[in-house]
C-alpha cells in the first residue's frame, strides 16, 4: 500500500484529461476569451452585496484598501495556479494538483476544503441573489412575509410596507412603533438553488458566447453605476468628502471592527469577490498558447476586476454614508442616491442575471470536484454516477443541490461568506506550497507556464492568504476545523480503503471512454 502520501501519476492525470472530454484538445481560446471566462466567474455577490456590509461594519470607506490587499494576494496565488494549470490541465483544479504532487491525504483535505469554496460559495451567492430579487419585487409592490425572507433568527421590521432586517435600519427614527417579527428561512435563496440544480441535472453546454453576454451584462451594470455615481458626485461638491471622512473609522474596541484590523478582516471577507479566477486555470488545455495566455487570462481578469471593484467601492462610499450600507442591495442603494430611478431598476435586473450565472458556475464546480473524487474512489460511487441519457452526474448534483439549498435557506450571508473564504484561502495556500515543492522535487518537468520568481511568489501567496485567514472570526475557524476533522473521519473510514491509487492500480483510475458527462 503506497500510504497516505500516495500520488496519482501525472501520466494518468493527463490521460484522464483527454478521455473525459472535459477539455477538447482544440486549442481555440485566445487571451480575450480567457479574460472573459475569468470575469464571468469572478463578478458576483462579492461586489454586488458584500461591499455594503463590509464597509458598514468592518472597514468603513477604507474597504478600498481591503480590496487592494485581497487583490494582491489573489495575484500571487493566480500565478501559482497558472503553472499548475498548464502542467496538469484537468477539471479537478487544486485537488488534482495536490494529488499528483503532494499526496492523497493532502488532496483529500483540499477536495474537502473546495466544498467550502464551491458549495458554500454557491449558497452565499444565492443569498445575495435573493436580496436583489426581494428588492426588485418590492419595487413592484410585492413583499414576502418576514418568516420567509431571511436566515432564521434575523429580527425583521416592517418599514415602508416592506419587511427588512432590523440591522439595516438601525438609527432610523420611530422604529419602536413599527411591527417586528422573526424570520424563519430564506425562501428565495432556496428556490434559486433548486432551479440551478435542475438546470445542472438536465445539462448545460458552457459556451463562450453565452459567457460573453453575461460578462457584458455584469460589467455594464457596474459601469452604469460608476457613470451615474461619478456624475452625481462631481455635480455635488463636498458630498463625497463628507462620507469619506473618516476614511478609516476608529477601532470600536474589538479586532476587526474598523481601524487597521478592520481593513484586514475586510480583506478576508471581501476576498470572496475575487473567487472564480481559478476557473481560468481549468481551461489551460484549450488555450491556444498557454505559455502566454494563462497568465494573461488569470491576471488580466484579476486586474480588470480589481480596478472595477476599487472604483465601485470609492464611488459607493462617496454616495452613501458607510454606516447605512448594511443592506442586501448596496449598489442599488447607491444608485437611489443619484435619483435616477431607471438606474436602480437596471442595476437590480442586471445583478439578478449576473448572480444567476455565478451561482450556476459555483454549483457546477462543486459537482465536478465530487465527480473527480468519486472516480478516484475517494467518495462514494453514486457521486460520480452519470445519467445514461442526460450524461450528467445527476445523483451527485441532486444531493449537493439539496445540501446547498439548506445552507442558503438557513445560514446568514456573513457566515456563508467567511466559510467560503477560509476554505478557498486554504486551497490557495496549498497550491502555492505545491508549486514550490514540485519545482524542487521535479525541476525537469515541462511547464508550459512557469511562475516567475519562485519561491518569492509562492511564499507571498501563502503569506497573504494566511494573513487573510487569520483575520477571520474565531467561530469561522472553529467551524473550519470541525469541517476538516469531519473530512478526515470520512477519509480514514471510507476513502482510504476505496482509493484506486491506494489499491496499487493507477491505471484503474482511468475512466471508461463512454463514462463522461456533458454539463
Ligand atoms: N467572486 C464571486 C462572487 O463574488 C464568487 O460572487
Amino acid at each position: 500500500m503506497p500510504g497516505l502520501m500516495a500520488k496519482k501519476p501525472l501520466s494518468v492525470m493527463m490521460a484522464e484529461a483527454e478521455s473525459t472530454g472535459e477539455h477538447s484538445l482544440k486549442r481555440t481560446l485566445g487571451p480575450t476569451n480567457l479574460v472573459a471566462l475569468g470575469i464571468g466567474a469572478i463578478i458576483g455577490t462579492g461586489i454586488f452585496v458584500l461591499t455594503g456590509p463590509v464597509a458598514a461594519t468592518t472597514a468603513g470607506p477604507a474597504i478600498v484598501l481591503s480590496f487592494i490587499i485581497a487583490g494582491i494576494g489573489c495575484a500571487f496565488a493566480g500565478l501559482c495556479y497558472a503553472e499548475f494549470a498548464s502542467l496538469i490541465p484537468i477539471a479537478g483544479s487544486s485537488y488534482s494538483y495536490a494529488y499528483t504532487t503532494l499526496g492523497e491525504i493532502v488532496a483529500w483535505v483540499i477536495g474537502w476544503a473546495l466544498v467550502l469554496e464551491y458549495g458554500f460559495g454557491a449558497a452565499t451567492v444565492a443569498v445575495g441573489w435573493s436580496g436583489y430579487v426581494r428588492s426588485l419585487l418590492g419595487d413592484f409592490g410585492l413583499t414576502l412575509p418576514a418568516s420567509l425572507s431571511h436566515a432564521p433568527g434575523t429580527q425583521m421590521v416592517l418599514s415602508q410596507g416592506h419587511w427588512v432586517p432590523l440591522s439595516t435600519v438601525t438609527g432610523m427614527s420611530g422604529l419602536a412603533g413599527l411591527p417586528h417579527a422573526m424570520s424563519g428561512f430564506d425562501l428565495l435563496a432556496l428556490l434559486g438553488i433548486m432551479v440551478v440544480t435542475a438546470v445542472l441535472v438536465k445539462g448545460i453546454k458552457e459556451s463562450a458566447n453565452v459567457n460573453t453576454v453575461i460578462v457584458i451584462i455584469k460589467v455594464s451594470v457596474l459601469l452604469v453605476f460608476l457613470g451615474l455615481g461619478i456624475m452625481f458626485l462631481t455635480s455635488h461638491a463636498g458630498f463625497a468628502g463628507k462620507n469619506w471622512n473618516p476614511f478609516i473609522p476608529p477601532n470600536q474596541g474589538a479586532f476587526g471592527e474598523f481601524g487597521w484590523s478592520g481593513i484586514l478582516r475586510g480583506a478576508g471577507i471581501i476576498f470572496f469577490a475575487y473567487i472564480g479566477f481559478d476557473a481560468v486555470s481549468t481551461a489551460a488545455q484549450e488555450a491556444g498558447n498557454p505559455q502566454r495566455d494563462m497568465p494573461i487570462g488569470i491576471l488580466g481578469s484579476l486586474v480588470i476586476c480589481t480596478i472595477l471593484y476599487i472604483a465601485v467601492a470609492i464611488v459607493l462610499t462617496g454616495l452613501v454614508p458607510y454606516a447605512r450600507l448594511n443592506v442586501a442591495e448596496p449598489i442599488a442603494l447607491g444608485v437611489d442616491v443619484t435619483g435616477v430611478r431607471w438606474g436602480s431598476l437596471l442595476v437590480k435586473i442586471g445583478a439578478i442575471g449576473g448572480l444567476t450565472s455565478t451561482m450556476l458556475v459555483m454549483l457546477l464546480g462543486q459537482t465536478r470536484i465530487f465527480f473527480t473524487m468519486a472516480h478516484d474512489g475517494l467518495l462514494w460511487s453514486w457521486a460520480g454516477k452519470v445519467h445514461p441519457k442526460l450524461r450528467t452526474p445527476w445523483i451527485g448534483t441532486i444531493v449537493i443541490g439539496i445540501c446547498v439549498m439548506c445552507l442558503a435557506a438557513f445560514l446568514p450571508i456573513t457566515t456563508l461568506d467567511e466559510l467560503t473564504s477560509i476554505g478557498t484561502l486554504f486551497a490557495f495556500t496549498v497550491v502555492c506550497a505545491g508549486v514550490w515543492i514540485l519545482r524542487r522535487r521535479q525541476p525537469e518537468l515541462h511547464r508550459p507556464f512557469r511562475t516567475p520568481w519562485v519561491p518569492f511568489v509562492p511564499i507571498m501567496g501563502m503569506a497573504v492568504s494566511l494573513l487573510m485567514m487569520v483575520s477571520l472570526h474565531g467561530l469561522t475557524w472553529i467551524v473550519f476545523l470541525i469541517w476538516l476533522a469531519l473530512g478526515l473521519c470520512i477519509y480514514f473510514l471510507y476513502s482510504r480503503r476505496h482509493s484506486k491509487v491506494q489499491q496499487g492500480h493507477p491505471e484503474a483510475v482511468l475512466q471508461p471512454a463512454g463514462d463522461t458527462y456533458s454539463s
